[in-house]
């Protein structure tokens, strides 16, 4: 990483902290109706959602646990079978409602993979928030039950997510030259 264009790689704000804040207190109330007083296990995969999840956990008034996941995918093939888990959750969810916090929807492969593997752990009910969708990116059929924002075709850093592991500790979310 060359220092000298590390922030001027930043073309633009796309969303502001405060933009991100007023998102995920609305996101968090949905989790709140949703569920209405159940407890639940909220989860994200690491290490894009972590301050996502941070954030998110402030937001929900309903009881909540607190675990988290990784995978990684594997670029070159079709389908979602490529996306390994690298690092799991160790308890039995099938008393839990668990909701997954995620970072991004891109391709959608990811999360098509780890939903598919967690409802066979036969959740009590399996939910997906997610900050942001890139629904036009989509190469599988994945739809998550909220999104927070819907952004075009662009690559985005700051807030989690990251551009070769950098950027993901900026407030908001920009956009960047890659
Ligand atoms: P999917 O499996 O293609 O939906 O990929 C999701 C993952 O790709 C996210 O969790 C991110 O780690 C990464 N990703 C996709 N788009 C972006 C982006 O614009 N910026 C940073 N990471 C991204
Ligand atoms: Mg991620």
């Amino acid at each position: 990483m060359d220092i000298e264009n590390y922030i001027s790689s930043v073309k633009g704000v796309i969303i502001t902290a405060e933009e991100i804040q007023n998102g995920i207190t609305k996101a968090g109330k949905y989790i709140d109706s949703l569920y209405d007083g159940r407890p639940i296990l909220l989860t994200g995969i690491l290490n894009g959602c972590f301050m996502f999840m941070a954030d998110l956990a402030r937001t929900v008034s309903v009881p909540c646990e607190i675990a988290f996941m990784a995978a990684k995918s594997y670029e070159g093939t079709e389908s979602s079978g490529n996306v390994r888990i690298t690092l799991d959750l160790e308890r039995d969810i099938s008393g839990y409602h668990v909701v997954i916090a995620e970072d991004i929807i891109d391709t959608g492969r990811t999360l098509k993979a780890v939903t598919e593997i967690l409802r066979a752990r036969e959740p009590l009910s399996l939910h997906v928030v997610a900050l942001l969708d890139k629904p036009s990116r989509r190469t599988v059929d994945f739809k998550a039950d909220y999104t927070i924002f819907t952004i075009p075709d662009v690559f985005v850093v700051g807030y989690g997510l990251d551009y070769n592991e950098y950027y993901r500790n900026l407030p908001y979310i920009g956009e960047i030259n890659i």
